[in-house]
């Protein structure tokens, strides 16, 4: 009934949607976009003149969330100055968080909406419409929001996100996601495969798997999965983990790339392992977040795991797949790091060797353990050491790049470059590259010479269009089609 009201009342509107924070929320935004889609709303690119605007916001570091507050200042006079009547969302992790708080501090926001509510969007328009006051609704429900909103397939690239897992009971000491995202809740591998099956159909080349903890993932096999078959291994209680998820997405037609992302340490399973050795469209490169080499600090943190054993997780994960590239994430300054708990952290470093890392300063939340741990690390040391370990960082990135260079490798290219001519397309290893392509390539796998390393990609020179003798993309039929 609300959704008819939302409906007509939205004919011809348009949304505007800024995104913070993760590959999660950029995932949610588009879902939010396709959702509103049949209700009339077309996404625009400005707050200017919307006639909707939701804020999709990020709490992990306080930065993120103060942007929030600004960013309301100066919709306040955007609205002001528009004709129009604006509506305000604000979505994501600060709804979740502190979603009456907004509501109060803010009084252009007409709707406060959390992460697990946005199938109830067309609902919650429908109230503000009808000036109910600020309507919020920051539930999580029982039922799956991940099947109850739905993909605008038309707006697919060659490259598509698939959440497939959601929330975090692992509670790291610093961290507010346990508590914005709720626990962990698995979709279906039924879901899954049917929906990738149907990107692929669409010219969806590349699925990157999604989940707060992503290798988290478990779900009973599909119904129509035999024991035994493909090779699948389904745990001791019959489960499949995510191995076996991507063994099953592999043998769908037409896609050619898996790739998934963010793994936790303590959930990197056999099953995995052996599935990133033995599946080549799997991707050879795992995020891996560490966030500190000293087991003092690992401990503090409540990660669950010591500095040895992600070094030799990181042995067993290379013994399979020895070109893999590895990416993770620091935390520099958390509560209590001494120089010498630091200098354990290059260690660490020194010993993986990234393609790729990010580092952030620990940044105080309210409400999480760390908040209120004694010895807070003085800001200026927390500069001075991430400094030096983003310098680490993009010496180890740097050698890596400039190992590439004269080498070929498998490209898919994705979309035109700002150069005429030129198409970027993406490595195994998740690097961006440019290249001088026909347009007829984009969603094709092409060999690429690598030529030159950019401050944020590689360029190369398209050394033929066919990868190892058979054609760049596998036609309908060249491949074993599966119906799991
Ligand atoms: N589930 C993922 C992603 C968590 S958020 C994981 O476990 O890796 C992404 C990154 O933000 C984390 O890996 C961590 O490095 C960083 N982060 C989280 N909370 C933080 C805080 N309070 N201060 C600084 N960085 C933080
Ligand atoms: Fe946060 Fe830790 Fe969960 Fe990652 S594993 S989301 S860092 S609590
Ligand atoms: Fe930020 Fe929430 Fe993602 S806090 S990093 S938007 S899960």
């Amino acid at each position: 009934m609300s959704e008819d009201i939302a409906k007509k009342d939205a004919a011809g509107r348009t949304v505007f949607v800024k995104t913070y924070g993760c590959q999660m929320n950029v995932y949610d935004s588009e879902r939010m976009v396709s959702l509103l889609r049949p209700l009339g709303y077309r996404p625009v690119e400005a707050a200017d003149g919307a006639d909707l605007v939701i804020l999709n916001t990020c709490h992990i570091r306080e930065k993120a969330a103060e942007k929030l507050y600004s960013d309301l200042g100066r919709l306040r006079r955007t609205k002001d100055a528009s004709d129009r009547a604006m509506t305000v969302a604000v979505a994501g992790c600060v709804a979740q968080a502190e979603g009456a708080e907004v509501a109060a501090r803010a009084d252009i926001v007409d709707i406060v909406v959390g992460p697990q509510a946005y199938h109830r969007l067309p609902e919650l328009i429908a109230r503000a419409a009808r000036r109910e006051g600020v309507v919020l609704d920051t539930d999580f429900s029982v039922d799956e929001k991940f099947d109850a909103l739905a993909r605008d397939r038309a707006a697919e690239g060659v490259s598509a996100y698939v959440t497939v897992q959601e929330g975090c009971d692992k509670f790291c000491a610093f961290c507010v996601v346990p508590y914005t995202r709720g626990a962990e809740i698995s979709r279906s591998a039924e879901a899954i495969i049917a929906e990738t099956r149907r990107l692929a159909a669409g010219g969806v080349r590349e699925v990157t798997l999604l989940g707060q903890n992503v290798n988290a993932w478990a779900s009973a096999p599909p119904p129509s999965a035999r024991p035994g078959i493909w090779g699948f291994r389904p745990r001791a209680d019959g489960t499949w983990g995510l191995g076996e998820l991507c063994r099953a997405l592999a043998r769908i037609d037409g896609l050619e790339r898996i790739r998934f992302t963010t793994s936790h340490p303590r959930d990197m399973d056999d099953g995995l392992i052996d599935a990133l050795g033995e599946e080549t469209k799997l991707m050879p490169y795992l995020h891996l977040p560490v966030q500190a080499g000293s087991d003092r600090i690992l401990k503090a943190m409540n990660r669950g795991h010591t500095a040895a054993d992600y070094l030799s997780l990181i042995g067993r994960i290379r013994a399979a797949r020895p070109d893999i590239a590895l990416s993770g994430d620091f935390i520099v300054g958390f509560p209590g790091e001494t120089s010498e708990d630091f200098e354990d952290t290059l260690a660490l470093t020194r010993a993986v060797g990234y393609a790729s890392a990010f580092s952030f300063k620990y940044s105080r939340r309210p409400g999480t353990p760390a908040a209120v741990m004694p010895k807070q690390v003085a800001e200026e040391e927390k500069d001075r050491r991430l400094e030096a370990l983003q310098a680490r960082i993009k010496t180890q990135r740097d050698a890596f790049c400039d190992s590439l260079v004269g080498k070929d490798l498998p490209v898919l290219f994705e979309r035109a470059g700002r150069k005429d001519g030129q198409l970027i397309g993406k490595t195994p290893y998740l690097q961006s590259v440019h290249a001088y392509a026909p347009a007829s390539l984009i969603g094709e796998v092409a060999r690429v010479r690598i030529e030159a390393v950019t401050p944020n990609a590689l360029a190369g020179e398209l050394a033929g269009e066919s990868i190892e003798g058979r054609p760049a993309r596998l036609k309908v039929g060249d491949a074993e089609e599966t119906r799991v």
